[in-house]
């Protein structure tokens, strides 16, 4: 069993290479693979997202009394802005503008890469230290 840092960590590594290909397709300029390959990144995107807020977060929440602040309060905010982002992708894609999509997918990899950092070095090693006895039933809640 992987520890939620071995975990997410990987998660946000296959997230990345789900947003290569979308850029693969872009750049070879076939808008039906461009789609495809994005519903996939975003798909896998958001259930990254919604793992974390409806399922560790609360878990750490409670074990160290933060919520509200602290933390995963910044990442929560840092969730909403990344969605707002994937929201204007798909607008772009709906009208088949992927020059649109790629520069507002420049913008969202800058702020996943720090996100991902702020994870990865600071709440994920909160979260094996402190609720990593409960992490095989929080696991169960990822929707494979
Ligand atoms: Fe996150």
């Amino acid at each position: 069993m992987s520890t939620a840092s071995d975990f997410l960590t990987n998660d946000h590594r296959e997230c990345d290479a789900l947003w290569a290909k979308v850029e693969a397709a872009a750049d070879g300029g076939d808008l039906a693979a461009t789609r495809a390959a994005f519903v996939a990144f975003d798909k896998s995107m958001q259930r990254h997202f919604e793992f974390e807020e409806k399922t560790l977060f609360p878990a750490i929440e409670q074990a160290t009394g933060m919520s509200g602040f602290g933390p995963t309060a910044v990442m929560r905010s840092e969730h909403e802005q990344m969605r707002r982002i994937l929201a204007t992708m798909t607008t772009a894609l709906e009208s088949g503008d992927t020059g649109s999509l790629l520069d507002h997918g420049d913008t969202l990899l800058m702020v996943i890469q720090q996100h991902n950092v702020k994870e990865e070095r600071i709440l994920y090693p909160i979260a094996d230290a402190r609720v990593g006895g409960e992490w095989a039933a929080l696991r169960a809640g990822w929707v494979e």
